[in-house]
């Protein structure tokens, strides 16, 4: 049985960095820029339980068995190759995205869970440092 999510609409940001020559001593580097790629919900399956971590709290890693990401750089069916490995404070986890036109996307993330809190101002949110990794030049 599989439950569904909506899970996190990951809005995964890519950093990037225009290419230029060695800088002159008179040429200042530009900063890099942010660029909003997509969001993504995944289908989770049940955890596996895999241990007890720091502050006695179960480790488990739960089966990504599908999604989508929807624009606007990237628009791509979330393949069932994927997992999400939750301890506590952390998270990791890895998809494989196929895009509307066809690329592999591997994308992994990785980063801090929000801590329990008892602010009522608190988000939630979940900072996560993403990498893509594809051979498509279309998304190179
Ligand atoms: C994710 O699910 C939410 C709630 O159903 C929906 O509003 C949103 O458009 C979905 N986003 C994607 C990328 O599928
Ligand atoms: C840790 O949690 C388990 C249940 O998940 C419980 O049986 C055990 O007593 C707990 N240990 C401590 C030190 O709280």
């Amino acid at each position: 049985m599989k439950l569904s999510s909506k899970l996190l609409a990951l809005a995964a940001l890519g950093a990037q960095v225009q290419a230029q020559g060695p800088a002159s001593p008179a040429q200042q580097p530009s900063a890099p820029v942010l660029n909003f790629l997509f969001s993504v919900n995944v289908t989770i399956g049940l955890s596996l339980k895999v241990g007890n971590g720091i502050m006695n709290t179960t480790r488990a890693v739960f089966p990504i068995s599908g999604g989508q990401a929807v624009e606007p750089r990237i628009s791509a069916k979330v393949l069932e190759v994927g997992a999400d490995w939750a301890f506590y404070g952390t998270l990791l986890n890895g998809v494989n995205l196929l895009t509307l036109d066809g690329a592999n996307i591997l994308v992994e993330a990785k980063g801090q869970t929000a801590t329990p809190t008892s602010d009522p101002k608190s988000t939630g949110a979940v900072h996560v440092q993403a990498t893509f990794d594809t051979v498509s030049k279309a998304y190179s």
